[in-house]
């Protein structure tokens, strides 16, 4: 018989004769010639209960059916008298498939800490809370694929392996074929003398490069991939490894490239309100009471649009004591960002038309000769969400700006030569997901929306 996962039998139209439910034990309370147990099996943040009276054949071994035990049940689905809950299942027959020593098992019916939970990432989806965090980026990630699938976006993927730097800034993952520690030792020719692809390689920090390339094709494309971060911040809202969702449209300049990531960022967040409804009231209850406002907020107001020159004046005027003092052309530091989307606007806000000394070499120049249109999407509680730009289509204004930045136009010889044949403007953006799932869950660290954070001195397995 096949087993039926407890959001279906908690949703079931009607009762059941025969039922198989397979699951692990939350909690285990024992009454006079019976037990009741709290069964979840990760479906759904409820729990079902089973009751298991003592005349079920196997009813010696529910000394062993303690918290974190997996089981299997065979019973009758019956309208529970419970609150809360419309059904319980009646035991007929109970199996233990996996023990969990009571003595040993870290997850007891508590409330533990995140630093303990980080501790032991390989137990904790079985908590409530990593369970609906990690349930919620499933959906999330399906949100995306259909916002862009039904705007008509082809889904590309680029490569993990590169042989460039996109964002220019150094902060790289260099990739080698050392043997591991403990393997022989290499020989010469063979794939450990270091030389694999014939020059230096590293792990991407950003598929937009290739993006543009097949956006000069197929016109609407998003790579949605895993990206890497050398760089060292110990902060709670940067990873080594992270997923990024990054459209590149061509014919399309920033002001379109400002509504897309708008109308993006909504959707996802509807979506998430409307298929998650249980695993967002535990986050609007025990993590962030603020949420619900926060999300309707994003939902139904338009975001704020303000230019970097705007942005500066507001955090001039704002008279506060900044850890990172500002004038025009400096890069705007999360205090700075939080400033802005929480306490002046109180909502989401774009800024645009940066300065283009602290911006990357594809971004497009204005015709003040000093800014590039380029837009970050600055978000309350985290600060940057999105940044991306029209890109720089100009074939002599792009080998100016390389040169600028001090990069060689050799490496982007295949970047640069797409503007030699039928160049379009075009723009993109790149949108963090674990910071995306940060604004939907309220969650306020970013090792606790990805199953297995990557960050400095941290990489268990
Ligand atoms: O602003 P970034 O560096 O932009 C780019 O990489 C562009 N090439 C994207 C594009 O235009 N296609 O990164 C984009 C977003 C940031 O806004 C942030 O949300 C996220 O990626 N991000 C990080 N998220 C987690 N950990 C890190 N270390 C991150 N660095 C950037
Ligand atoms: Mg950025």
């Amino acid at each position: 018989m096949r087993r039926t996962p407890i959001v279906d039998a908690l949703q079931a139209e009607e009762a059941s004769k025969e039922i198989k439910i397979c699951g692990w034990v939350r909690t285990r309370r024992d009454a006079k010639g019976f037990s009741f147990l709290e069964l979840n099996d990760g479906s759904c943040l409820k729990n079902l209960q089973a009751i298991v009276d003592e005349a079920v054949p196997t009813y010696e071994i529910i000394k062993d059916v303690t918290t974190g035990a997996a089981v299997e049940v065979l019973g009758e689905l019956v309208p529970s008298p419970g609150k809360g809950q419309k059904w319980e299942v009646r035991v007929t027959k109970l199996a233990l498939l996996g023990s969990a020593d009571a003595d040993d098992f870290p997850l007891q019916k508590k409330r533990h800490s995140d630093e303990f939970l980080r501790q032991i990432a390989h137990l904790r989806p079985r908590t409530n809370k990593y369970g609906a965090a990690f349930r919620i980026r499933s959906e999330a990630a399906f949100a995306v694929h259909k916002f862009y699938r039904d705007k008509g976006f082809f889904n590309v993927h680029t490569p993990i392996l590169t042989g460039s730097d996109c964002e220019g800034a150094g902060e790289m993952f260099r990739v080698s074929t050392l043997p591991a520690t403990g393997v022989e030792a290499p020989k010469e020719g063979s794939v450990f003398d270091n030389d694999f692809f014939g020059r230096e390689a590293n792990l991407t920090v950003s598929g937009q490069l290739e993006a543009e390339l097949l956006a000069m094709g197929l016109g609407k494309v998003y790579t949605f991939g895993p990206t890497f971060r050398a760089e060292n911040s110990n902060t709670p809202r940067h990873a080594a490894e992270f997923w990024m969702i990054e459209p590149e449209v061509a014919f399309a300049d920033n002001v379109d490239n400002m509504d897309l990531a708008e109308e993006m960022t909504k959707y996802v967040v509807k979506h998430i309100l409307e298929n998650c409804a249980d695993d967002i009231e535990l986050f609007a209850k025990f993590v962030d009471k603020e949420l619900m406002g926060r999300l309707e907020n994003i939902i139904n107001e338009p975001f704020a649009r303000v230019s970097y020159t705007e942005a500066v004046d507001l955090l001039l005027a704002a008279k506060k004591k900044w850890e990172f003092p500002v004038e025009w052309g400096i890069d705007l530091q999360t205090e700075h960002e939080r400033y802005l989307a929480e306490e002046h606007f109180k909502k989401p806000v774009i800024v645009y038309d940066y300065p283009k000394d602290i911006k990357a070499f594809y971004m497009r120049l204005n015709d003040d000769g000093k800014t590039v249109a380029a837009m970050d999407v600055l978000v309350p509680r985290i600060g940057e969400l999105i940044g991306g730009s029209q890109r720089e289509e100009r074939m002599d204004v792009l080998l100016e700006r390389i040169n600028e930045m001090g990069q060689n136009p050799e490496d982007y010889w295949w970047y640069t030569d797409l503007r030699r044949f039928g160049s379009v403007p075009h723009a993109g953006f790149g949108m963090g997901f674990e910071r995306l799932l940060m604004l939907v869950t309220g969650i306020t660290n970013i090792r606790d929306v990805i199953p297995f954070p990557r960050t400095p001195q941290h990489i268990e397995f």
